[in-house]
């Protein structure tokens, strides 16, 4: 296994040399979905994640067609929102994928710039820079379309003071969960159809002047069944990584193909999320309800301490405290990484949550992929899907 570490391709320079500064990101800004019902979405991801309540929208703040619920964990800032009437583009996305992430919202100084450079290189355009005020300031905001419906919105909220958006007043809740150490969004991960990853890995070099930092090949991520190949890309300063799936074709359904095959087309598979303490956080975790796929088999763990060795670096938490919560270990020459997957967090067996701590490594578990495949099919074995 740590053969297959070795054989992935770095270009860490090139995020250095290659990208370039026509779009500058500051960071993520927030992620949208579009749920069946975001009053008890936010309440999951309050109880069981640990969210906190932060801000709110809805026929009682002005809005008529939509209700939106903004959770907060650190820096990471999710918004849950709802069509109020069928006749909703919001509602018809949710018939079409069901739950789903419709938004990745980038943080930018200057969000007419954002746009008009990456519509100049290609993007579709979903919203036109718009202009948000209220008493605390203005934002302004503008959308393009990446792959399927998801759409990369441009945040700029130098000039505004208030808790999230104009339109959106403070939540102010009685039940408030304590926090689980989620921190802050490590990377998000999209699946596009048959042929089309490098498309993609195209659109976000050309549009959005990304690099291609990390690739990893059907030949290094299979299993006796399924296979995917996946491409790293990355903005200019590495604070966004957006690695992007394609199906492979394996013996049997590969689980790229079965989200594209739920999902009804591509769109966001996981949302990794970092934690300085990631067995305080998936203890925690598990015991709010929290599922995680099966953990890997004694000889996966066996093997760790080699996969290490390796590049010379000592585990500093216990295996066996590890292993009791199905944590899984990868390597490469920087450091290593701690990472565990949950189940999909809707019927469909579409979008599922990572959770992951960064010890050095700047990779993404390559070396775990085949261990976390073989216990994605042991789940889609019980589905029927493999
Ligand atoms: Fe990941």
């Amino acid at each position: 296994m740590s053969k297959e570490i070795k054989n992935v391709e770095y270009g860490l320079e090139k995020i250095f040399e290659g990208a370039q500064d026509f779009l500058p990101l500051l960071g993520t800004d927030y992620v949208e979905f579009y749920v069946g019902n975001a009053k008890q979405a936010a309440h999951f991801y309050k109880t069981a994640f640990g969210f906190q309540s932060h801000a709110y929208a809805g026929l009682e703040t002005g809005m008529r067609d939509r209700a939106s619920y903004v959770l907060k964990q650190d820096k990471i800032r999710l918004v849950l929102t709802t069509a109020l009437k069928s006749d909703s583009p919001i509602g018809e996305h949710v018939k079409k994928h069901g739950d789903g992430v419709k938004i990745v919202a980038l943080w930018v100084e200057d969000a007419r710039s954002a746009y008009e450079e990456t519509i100049k290189r290609g993007a579709k355009s979903y919203m036109e820079p718009t202009v948000e005020t209220d008493e605390h300031g203005e934002v302004v905001r503008a959308g393009i379309y990446t792959y399927g419906e998801t759409v990369h919105m441009f945040v700029e909220r130098k000039n505004y003071t208030g808790e999230f958006l104009p339109g959106y007043k403070k939540w102010e809740s009685d039940y408030n969960p304590a926090p689980t150490g989620l921190k802050y969004i490590d990377h998000m991960v999209g699946n596009v159809g048959w042929n089309e990853m490098n498309t993609w890995v195209k659109w976000y070099e050309d549009v959005m002047g990304f690099v291609n930092f990390l690739s990893f090949d059907d030949k290094q991520i299979t299993t006796e069944y399924s296979a995917l190949m996946s491409k790293v890309m990355s903005n200019g300063n590495g604070r966004i990584k957006f690695p992007i799936n394609e199906p492979a074709e394996g013996k049997k359904k590969s689980q790229i193909e079965e989200y594209l095959d739920f999902y009804e087309g591509p769109g966001i598979q996981h949302i990794a999320v970092a934690t300085d303490d990631i067995l305080t956080t998936v203890a925690d975790l598990r015991s709010r309800g929290i599922e995680f796929l099966s953990t890997p088999p004694q000889s996966y763990y066996d093997d760790v301490p080699f996969r290490l060795d390796k590049h010379n670096h000592k585990l500093q938490e216990d295996i066996n405290k590890l292993m009791s919560l199905g944590i899984m270990i990868d390597a490469d020459e920087e450091g290593y990484l701690l990472q565990i997957f949950t189940k999909p967090l809707e019927d469909r067996p579409t979008l599922f949550f990572e959770i992951i701590q960064r010890m050095g490594a700047r990779g993404f578990g390559a070396g775990n992929f085949k261990a976390l495949f073989e216990s994605i099919e042991r789940e889609q074995e019980k589905r029927g899907t493999l």
